[in-house]
């Protein structure tokens, strides 16, 4: 994931300006397959400066098939953790939450569909230097969860705690920030949370929460002193009332 994908036209054509015409007659930046037209680069400006070339669906997909017993086949497939580093418009992710979700249509009776589908949102993690991508990959993987349960008849919309649990969710697990500096867009430390599923007690999640640093630390055996909000055991649908141990 995150890495600078070359579209089935050359690099150069990718790298154009957007009213250059590649061989095939498309616009630079531009592939179509199955008659959609994806554009893989917004400017380029934004390309010199933070090496935005989106990665095309098709290889989205053909990536994501290299990892189908994490996310869709195999055992705990729901909590398999994702993280992209370089989140873009959020065109890995959203696959991700995807798959995951028609694999739980699949392998779970429609009663654990909303519990399971927000323990799917929780597997998944990302950072974004620049604000615009970063909304446009919020917005659309809440779109693709509202989807998915408005497609199945549950209500979710923005009164419903299945809603604002996803949407709080989202805003913990994918994040403005630089990946390389481990800070995030007000020069703290990038801090994720782990949502644990608490044992014999289906439903329940343990927020756990962890900076980006004590995970590049801990592979160099260092300590992490950092000091954590302790949060209470609660329902996955209630998370977004944050309830702290200390309330
Ligand atoms: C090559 S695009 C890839 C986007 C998406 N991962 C894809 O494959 O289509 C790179 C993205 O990484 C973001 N980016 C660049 N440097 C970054 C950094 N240090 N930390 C986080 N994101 C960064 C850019 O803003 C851009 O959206």
């Amino acid at each position: 994931m995150g890495t600078r994908a070359i579209s089935p036209n050359t690099e150069e054509s990718l790298l154009g300006t957007s009213t250059s015409v590649t061989e095939s007659g498309q616009p630079a930046g531009v592939v179509t397959h199955e008659r959609q037209t994806e554009q893989l680069i917004k400017s380029r400006k934004r390309v010199k400066e933070h090496g935005e070339v989106f990665t095309p669906r098709r290889m989205v997909e053909q990536m994501l098939d290299l990892v189908r017993p994490e996310l869709e086949t195999g055992p705990q497939f729901v909590d398999k953790t994702f993280f992209e580093p370089s989140a873009g418009d959020g065109n890995f992710l959203i696959a991700i939450l995807r798959r995951k979700l028609k694999a739980i249509e699949r392998r779970y009776q429609p009663e654990f569909w909303p519990t399971e589908s927000l323990f799917a949102v929780a597997s998944i993690y990302g950072i974004e230097l620049l604000e615009d991508n970063l909304s446009a990959a919020k917005e659309g993987l809440l779109a693709e969860f509202t989807d998915f349960h408005k497609r199945n008849g549950v209500r979710c919309n923005y009164r419903t705690n299945l809603y604002r649990a996803a949407e709080y969710l989202l805003s913990a697990n994918i994040l403005h920030g630089n990946t390389l500096t481990g800070l995030d867009a007000s020069g703290e430390l990038i801090e994720f949370s782990w949502w644990n599923r608490v044992l014999n007690l289906p439903g329940l999640v343990q927020r756990e929460p962890f900076t980006l640093a004590s995970i590049r630390g801990a592979s160099t055996g260092a300590f992490d002193f950092e000091i954590y909000a302790v949060y209470k055991r609660c329902k996955i649908d209630q998370v977004h009332k944050e309830v702290s141990a200390d309330d």
